[in-house]
């Protein structure tokens, strides 16, 4: 079983995110040591509650802890316009306490040594624990993130995406001294192709069955539709960090390519912004495997296995 621990800001594709590794939790192919939580797309607290929900929902109990309070060099920015007023859509749950997230953390990494870290919010807790653990960060070797616009349009800013854009020295710092491998860096241009629209929803209620969860998720995604059609991208959601947990994951055919990444953090205009090496100009070692193209197709038939995994007969509720 692969051991997975998540770092992330439910948030509305962080939820989706979780729908989908607490089925595999479920299913056994995957053990999830734990989830903690980092502040972007709601506050720390608020994010851990909404990832408490979404586990209690599925009949998950493994450990979720607020990490991080907000970024160490810049304010901390929320986005309730995108996500929610609380991370959730329309739904509001109560949040969680924070508590020794680096212990998840460390434990996981003392634990196992293939653990899969996925992160899927502002690098805030990732940097944290650079600094903090510098032995067990090197011991990670299996990292990916969802983050940054590379060679690629913002989402946040002409050039930014926004969890770089929300702690971009957090970014810049581990990009500048990498754990104990490459990142697999899952960015904007792959991670927006990963889509859900109205029916797409539909047909995902219907495989969740009767999963508790089934019955709030148009409140939850509604919004998120929303928020893309003012955008003037369609009364769709992208589904970011889900087709990022596929990718670590390799439970979706994608390609990529090692590269050197870099991230601005002190430029008023390009702050967040992250470019890829492509052509070895800096002459600096290759920090990343930067995914080009990732198989979208069969995620949204993966999403759907995920989702009968958690209604079928047995299925933990
Ligand atoms: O830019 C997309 C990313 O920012 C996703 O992780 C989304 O949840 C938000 O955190
Ligand atoms: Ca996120």
């Amino acid at each position: 079983m692969t051991p997975v621990l998540i770092d992330c800001d439910p948030g509305i594709d962080d939820t989706l995110a979780l729908i989908y590794l607490g089925a595999l939790h479920h299913l056994g192919e995957i053990e999830l040591v734990g989830v903690t939580t980092t502040a972007g797309n709601t506050t720390a607290t608020q994010a851990a509650g909404n990832a408490r929900w979404v586990l209690d929902q599925l009949g998950i109990d493994v450990p979720v802890v607020a990490g991080e309070s907000g970024p160490r060099q810049v304010a901390l920015t929320t986005t309730p316009e995108t996500h929610g007023p609380t991370g959730l859509g329309y739904l509001e749950v109560p949040e969680a306490p924070g508590g020794d997230w680096e212990e998840v953390w460390r434990e996981g990494v003392d634990k196992h040594a293939d653990l899969r870290l996925i992160v899927t919010g502002p690098l805030t807790d990732l940097d944290a624990f650079r600094r903090s653990h510098p032995e067990h960060y090197a011991r990670l070797r299996h990292v990916t993130v969802m983050g940054g616009a590379v060679n690629y349009r913002g989402n946040t800013t002409p050039t930014a995406e926004w969890n770089f854009w929300v702690d971009p020295h957090a970014a810049a710092q581990v990009f500048d001294n990498p754990p104990g491998a490459r990142i697999r860096l899952c960015s904007l241009e792959v991670t927006e192709q990963f889509l859900v629209d109205p029916d797409r929803l539909l047909l995902l209620i219907d495989a969740l069955g009767d999963s508790p969860v089934a019955a709030r998720l148009e409140d939850i995604l509604r919004f998120y539709f929303e928020f893309h059609h003012a955008q003037g991208e369609g009364y769709q959601a992208q589904i970011h960090d889900l087709l990022t947990c596929m990718i670590a994951l390799g439970k979706i055919g994608f390609e990529d390519v090692a590269t050197t990444i870099a991230v601005e953090a002190d430029s008023p205009l390009m702050r967040g912004t992250s470019v890829a090496d492509l052509r070895g100009h800096w002459h600096r070692p290759q920090n990343a495997r930067l995914v080009t193209a990732a198989d979208i197709g069969t995620a949204h038939g993966e999403l759907d296995r995920a989702a009968r995994a958690l209604a079928g007969p047995g299925a933990v509720h």
